[in-house]
C-alpha cells in the first residue's frame, strides 16, 4: 500500500520546464539546452539534468534497504534532483563489496526498495538503481573501518569471483576464475535482479561495469587473462558486459532507459582505455543502452589518476562524440555554473553529483536559484520559504 505524501506528484515539480529534447541530441555541436532543461530518454522525462550519483552507504543488513536509505535518497528527490540512483546493489550475496551492501538477490529485497522508489517518484524525481557484482573486490570491511579484505571468520566469504586468478592488490584474495556455468549464473542474477527492480518501481536501471568490479575486471586486460571466449581479444573481453546489457534490455519495458556506468580508462599503460571504451559504447548502444555514465579508474591501485575539477568530463565528451550515445559526466563537479557548462558545451547530457550532494542534499534547488530560475520547492515548503520574515 502506498503511503500518503501531501504535495506528492505536484505536476510543477515533475515538469517545470517547457522544452524536453531527447537524449539523442548529442550530434549537435552546442546543444540548445542547459542544466535545467528536461531530458527525455525513451519514455522517461527527467525534470532537469542533475542526478544523484550512486553511493554505497554500507548499512544494509543482509542486503535489505532500511529507513536510512529512504531518508538519504528521499532527501535528494526533495532537493530537486531529476534522477536519484540507489547505490551499487548486489545481484548475488557473494557479489557484495562488504557484508553491509545493498542487495536484490531475493524477492524480499524488493519490498523495502519499492517504498524508496515510490517516495522518490512522489517528489517528481525518477528512481534509478545500479545493479552490481563486486567480483574480486568483494568481501571487504566497510571503508570507515579500513576497507581491508575480510576472511570468512571475520564475516567475509571465500572465494571471491573474477575472470582470472589475479588479485586486486598485495594482500587481496586471489579470485577464483568463473567457469562458463558461473558466468551464466552471473548474467541470470543480473536479469533476475533487474526484473525485481522493475517490479519495485524503479524507472531507470544502471549496470555497474566500472570501478574494478566484476564486469570491469572482464573488460580490462590487466585483470582478464582468460584464453576462452571471454578473454584475450577486445571482442572477447567485451562479451560479458554486452551479454548482461542484452539480457537486461530484453527483460525491461521498452519505455525504460538503461544506463551503463563504465570506467573509461584504468589510467595505466596497457590497461583499459578510452579508445576501447568507445568500441564498447558503440556496441552497448546497438544493444539498446541509452546512456553511458562515464567514470574512471579503481581497477588497480597502481593507477596514477590526474584528479582535478571535472577531470572525467573529457572522457564523457569523447564517448558522446565518437560512440554517438548520450553520456553522464561525474567526478569533482561541485558548482552549478560548471555543471551548466558541461551541458551547454555539449560534453554530456546529464551531470551526476556524488559527494557534493552528500554535503548539500538541496544542491539542485540551489542550482536552479543560482542559474536564475525560481527553485521549484516541494509544496510543503514552497509557500513558507518565499515568505521572508526578516
Ligand atoms: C561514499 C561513496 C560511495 C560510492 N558508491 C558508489 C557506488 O555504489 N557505485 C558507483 O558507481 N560509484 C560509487 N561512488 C562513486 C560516486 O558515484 C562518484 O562517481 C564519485 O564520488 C565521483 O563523484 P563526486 O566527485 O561528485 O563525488 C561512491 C562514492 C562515494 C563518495
Amino acid at each position: 500500500m502506498s503511503e500518503f505524501v501531501p504535495g506528492a506528484d505536484d505536476p510543477q515539480r515533475a515538469h517545470p520546464g517547457p522544452g524536453c529534447p531527447s537524449g539523442a541530441d548529442h550530434d549537435r555541436e552546442v546543444p540548445d539546452v542547459d542544466l535545467l532543461t528536461p531530458l527525455k530518454i525513451r519514455g522517461e522525462r527527467l525534470r532537469n539534468r542533475i542526478a544523484m550519483s550512486p553511493m554505497c552507504q554500507y548499512c544494509a543488513e543482509n542486503g535489505m534497504a532500511n529507513d536510512w536509505h529512504l531518508v538519504h535518497l528521499g532527501s535528494r528527490a526533495v532537493g530537486g534532483a531529476a534522477l536519484v540512483m540507489v547505490e551499487a546493489t548486489a545481484v548475488t550475496a557473494a557479489g557484495r563489496i562488504s557484508p553491509l551492501d545493498m542487495g536484490l538477490w531475493t524477492d524480499d529485497h524488493a519490498e523495502p526498495l519499492a517504498r524508496i522508489a515510490r517516495f522518490i517518484a512522489s517528489q517528481g524525481a525518477v528512481p534509478a538503481i545500479q545493479l552490481a557484482h563486486a567480483g574480486r573486490k568483494a568481501s571487504c570491511e566497510v571503508p570507515w573501518r579500513g576497507g581491508a579484505p575480510l576472511r570468512p571468520e571475520e564475516g567475509g566469504w571465500s572465494p571471491v569471483a573474477g575472470p582470472s586468478p589475479v588479485p586486486f592488490d598485495e594482500g587481496s584474495p586471489t579470485p577464483e576464475p568463473l567457469d562458463p556455468q558461473g558466468i551464466h549464473e552471473i548474467t541470470d542474477a543480473f536479469a533476475a535482479a533487474a526484473l525485481r527492480a522493475v517490479s519495485a518501481g524503479f524507472r531507470v536501471l544502471e549496470i555497474h561495469a566500472a570501478h574494478g568490479y566484476l564486469l570491469h575486471e572482464f573488460l580490462s586486460p590487466l585483470s582478464n587473462e582468460r584464453t576462452d571466449q571471454y578473454g584475450g581479444s577486445l571482442e572477447n573481453r567485451l562479451r560479458l558486459t554486452l551479454e548482461v546489457a542484452e539480457r537486461l534490455r530484453k527483460r525491461m519495458p521498452d519505455s525504460m532507459p538503461l544506463f551503463v556506468r563504465i570506467s573509461a580508462t584504468d589510467w595505466v599503460d596497457g590497461g583499459w582505455d578510452v579508445e576501447q571504451s568507445v568500441v564498447l559504447c558503440r556496441q552497448l548502444k546497438n544493444r539498446g543502452v541509452d546512456l553511458i555514465d562515464v567514470s574512471s579508474g579503481a581497477l588497480t591501485p597502481k593507477a596514477r589518476i590526474p584528479v582535478a575539477r571535472g577531470y572525467q568530463v573529457p572522457l564523457a565528451r569523447k564517448i558522446r562524440e565518437e560512440a554517438q550515445i548520450a553520456t553522464g559526466a561525474v567526478g569533482l563537479i561541485t558548482e552549478a555554473p560548471h555543471a551548466n557548462e558541461i551541458i551547454t558545451g555539449g560534453d554530456a547530457d546529464l551531470v551526476l553529483l556524488g559527494r557534493e550532494m552528500l554535503r548539500e542534499p538541496y544542491w539542485a534547488l540551489k542550482a536552479q536559484h543560482e542559474l536564475g530560475e525560481e527553485p521549484v520547492w516541494p509544496t510543503q515548503y514552497g509557500y513558507a520559504v518565499k515568505r521572508r520574515t526578516k
